[in-house]
C-alpha cells in the first residue's frame, strides 16, 4: 500500500524522506517520489517507477530543502510509471501533494478542473487534489484553508501531505480513512502514514482522527476539523523497540518474526493470567461480568489471516465458554447489510489496525448500535480507536507482509478471552487451571518447533516444486489448514487449497495425485482415527502426504512427518500452525521469491 513521509525543520529534509520511504517499503509499492521546497523558492520533485533505491539514485546532491514530502505508490488509478508516481503538482508548480487512499469523484473533479484550464499530466485520482488545492490557494489564503476548502469537494478516502512553494514554513496534512501520524521532534516535525518511518527520530506521536487536519511547522502543530474547529491532541509514546525494524541478522523479516514468537506470545500473556482463580484478567474489555453474561453470541470480523485467527478464536470461545461464536471476513460482512444484535459481542481482529474493510465493518456495527471489541496489534490505530474496548497483542511491529507472530498472538489473545468468558460461565476451576498451565507452556513449546527449522527447510525443498498443495484438517485443524494454505500461496506462489479432511471424499479427492501432495494436520485427539483413515484414502490414490502430528503415523500413511509438542486439545491448533509458517517460508526461499514483499500484496490494505 502507499506510504507517506514528510519533514519540516532546520535540517535538509531529503535524507529523512529517503530513509523514511525505505522503512515503508515493506508495505508494498511500485514507485516512489519526493518533493522539497527549494531554499530559493519553488518546488523540486523527483519521482520514479521502481524502488526507493532507484529514487535515491535519481536524486541529485543539490536536491535540498527544509520542508519536504515523500511517497511510495501502490497503483490503483493508472499503471506504475514515473508520471503516475507521487508527488503531484498543479500547473503553476506551486502545490505538491502526496496521497494514500482513493478519490471516488476524481473523474467528475477532473472534468471540471480541465474545463477551468487545468492540464493533467497523470492518470491518477491524486492529481485532482493538486489542481483543486491550487484553485483555492488565492492571494492571501492560508494553505490550510485552501486544503480544507478543496477537501470539502472530495468524496473518498485520503491521507495527504501538502507543500506550498509560497508558504514553505508549513506542511498541511489530513486524514480520512487512511492513517497519518505526526512525530514531534526538537524544533523539527515528522509526518508518516506509519510510525515505522519516524520511530528512529522520535517516540512522541499524534495519530490524526478521520476528518482531522493539521498544520505542521518546525516548532509544533495545530489540529482542526474539516469544519475548522480546533482539536486538542495529546501526544502518545511509541513503545516498540527500534530493533524491530531491522532484520537483526536474519535473512528476512519473516524468518525473524517467526523466531520471535516465544517472546511475542510471552508479551501477549504478560500480566494477564490469574493462577489463583484460574482465569485471565483483561482490563481493556470495558465489560463487567454482568454484561459479559448477557452475551448470547460472538461474531468475529477480520480479513485474510486475521479472519483465520478469528476462526480459531471462535472455536476457543465455543469450547471454553460455550457461547456460540463465528468468524466472518469483514470484507464480506460490511456489504451484506448484516443483522446487528444487542446480545451479540462483535470482535474485530487486525494486526495493523488500519485494514479498511475491517474498519468499515466496525463502523457498520457501531452505526447500528452494536458493541465491538478489538484484538489489535498496533496501539492507537484506527480500529483500536474505533472499538469500545479490547486487547492489544503486544507482538511488536510486524514488517513482513505475511503475518506470523501477530497471527499466533491473536490466537493467544482469543484463548485469554475464551478463558475469561468461560470462567464466568461454567468452565470449571480445574479446566481453567489446565488452560492456564498450557498457555504458560506455549513459549517453550514454540521454541521446540522452531528448533526443527533446518529439517523443515529440507522438506520444503522437496515439496516446493509441486504443481500445488492440499492442506487438510478436521474441526480444530481446519483453520490451521486454511492459514497454512494462505501462508504458502502468499509467499511462495504455489497454489494451495485448504479443505476440512471430512470433505475430501465429497469432491477434492478427485485432485489427489503424486503431483498434488497433501499437508495433513493430525493431532492426537478424539478425531485421530478419522484423520488416519483419511490419510489411508489419500495414499490409496497415490497421493503424497506430509503429516504435521503429535505422533508419527505409520509409514504407509505418511511419506514425511513433522512432530509438534502436545498442548491441551483446545490450544493444539496454535502449535500445529508454527511448522506451516516455516514450511511456507522455506518453500518461498527455495523458489527464490521476494519473501518479505510478495508480488501484488501490501502489508496493510487501507483501500476497499
Ligand atoms: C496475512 O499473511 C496477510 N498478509 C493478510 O491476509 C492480512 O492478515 C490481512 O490483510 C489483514 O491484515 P490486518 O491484520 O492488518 O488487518
Amino acid at each position: 500500500m502507499c506510504g507517506i513521509v514528510a519533514y519540516i525543520g532546520p535540517k535538509d529534509a531529503t535524507p529523512f524522506l529517503l530513509e523514511g520511504l525505505a522503512r515503508l517499503e515493506y508495505r508494498g509499492y511500485d514507485s516512489a517520489g519526493v518533493a522539497v521546497t527549494g531554499r530559493t523558492g519553488g518546488i523540486k520533485v523527483r519521482k520514479v517507477k521502481g524502488r526507493v533505491a532507484d529514487l535515491a539514485a535519481a536524486v541529485p546532491a543539490r536536491f535540498k530543502g527544509a520542508t519536504g514530502i515523500g511517497h511510495t505508490r501502490w497503483a490503483t488509478h493508472g499503471v506504475p510509471s514515473d508520471a503516475n508516481a507521487h508527488p503531484h503538482l498543479d500547473n503553476a508548480e506551486r502545490i505538491a501533494v502526496v496521497h494514500n487512499g482513493i478519490i471516488e469523484n476524481a473523474d467528475e473533479l477532473r472534468a471540471k478542473l480541465t474545463a477551468d484550464g487545468a492540464v493533467f499530466r497523470s492518470e491518477t485520482d491524486t492529481e485532482v487534489l493538486g489542481h483543486l488545492i491550487a484553485a483555492h490557494a488565492a492571494e492571501g489564503v492560508e494553505l490550510e484553508e485552501a486544503v480544507r476548502a478543496a477537501l470539502g469537494k472530495v468524496v473518498g478516502t485520503y491521507g495527504i501531505a501538502v507543500l506550498d512553494a509560497e508558504q514553505p514554513d508549513r506542511i498541511v496534512v489530513a486524514r480520512n480513512g487512511s492513517p497519518i501520524v505526526l512525530g514531534i521532534g526538537e524544533k523539527e516535525m515528522f509526518v508518516a502514514s506509519d510510525v515505522s518511518a519516524l520511530v528512529r527520530y522520535t517516540r512522541q506521536v499524534v495519530h490524526l482522527e478521520d476528518g482531522e487536519l493539521a498544520t505542521v511547522r518546525a516548532d509544533g502543530f495545530r489540529t482542526f476539523t474539516e469544519d475548522a474547529r480546533t482539536t486538542h491532541r495529546q501526544p502518545s509514546t511509541v513503545d516498540w523497540e527500534i530493533d524491530s525494524y531491522d532484520t537483526g541478522g536474519y535473512e528476512h523479516f519473516l524468518l525473524k518474526e517467526i523466531h520471535e514468537q516465544p517472546g511475542s506470545v510471552e508479551r501477549t500473556l504478560g500480566g494477564r493470567l490469574d493462577e489463583r482463580f484460574a482465569t485471565a484478567h483483561l482490563g481493556g474489555l470495558n465489560l463487567d461480568a454482568r454484561e459479559l453474561r448477557e452475551i448470547r453470541r460472538v461474531k468475529i470480523l477480520g480479513c485474510g489471516s486475521a479472519y483465520y485467527a478469528g476462526e480459531m478464536g471462535a472455536q476457543l470461545i465455543e469450547e471454553l465458554a460455550r457461547i456460540p461464536a463465528h468468524s466472518e471476513p469483514a470484507s464480506e460482512f460490511r456489504y451484506r447489510n448484516p443483522v446487528i444484535e444487542a446480545d451479540t459481542l462483535y470482535i474485530a481482529v487486525s494486526q495493523s489496525g488500519e485494514t479498511y474493510d475491517t474498519l468499515a465493518a466496525v463502523q457498520e456495527v457501531k452505526r447500528k448500535g452494536g458493541r465491538v471489541l478489538g484484538v489489535v496489534n498496533t496501539v492507537g490505530s484506527a480500529i483500536a480507536r474505533e472499538c469500545d474496548g479490547g486487547i492489544y497483542l503486544h507482538a511488536g511491529p510486524e514488517i513482513s507482509v505475511a503475518s506470523t507472530k501477530a497471527f499466533t498472538s491473536t490466537v493467544v489473545a482469543f484463548a485469554l478471552i475464551a478463558l475469561h468468558f468461560g470462567r464466568i460461565h461454567d468452565l470449571s476451576p480445574a479446566d481453567g487451571r489446565r488452560i492456564v498451565s498450557a498457555l504458560k507452556a506455549l513459549p517453550d513449546q514454540i521454541r521446540e518447533v522452531l528448533a526443527q527449522s533446518d529439517a523443515i527447510a529440507e522438506l520444503a525443498a522437496e515439496y516446493a516444486d509441486s504443481e500445488g498443495m492440499m492442506f487438510i484438517g478436521r474441526v480444530r485443524g481446519y483453520p490451521v489448514a486454511r492459514e497454512g494454505a494462505q501462508k504458502l500461496k502468499e509467499i511462495s506462489y504455489v497454489h494451495a487449497e485448504a479443505y476440512p479432511a471430512s470433505e475430501l471424499k465429497h469432491g477434492p479427492l478427485a485432485l489427489i495425485s503424486p503431483e498434488l501432495p497433501t499437508v495433513a494436520l493430525v493431532p492426537d485427539d478424539e478425531l485421530l482415527d478419522k484423520n488416519l483413515t483419511t490419510l489411508g484414502e489419500i495414499k490409496a490414490r497415490s497421493g503424497r502426504v506430509l503429516a504435521v502430528a503429535h505422533r508419527r503415523p505409520e509409514a504407509k500413511l505418511a511419506d514425511h512427518c513433522i512432530l509438534v509438542p502436545k498442548s491441551e486439545p483446545e490450544l493444539d491448533p496454535l502449535l500445529l500452525n508454527i511448522p506451516l509458517q516455516l514450511l511456507a517460508y522455506h518453500a518461498a526461499v527455495a523458489l527464490g521469491r521476494d519473501v518479505d514483499k510478495p508480488r501484488n500484496l501490501a502489508k496493510s490494505v487501507t483501500v476497499e
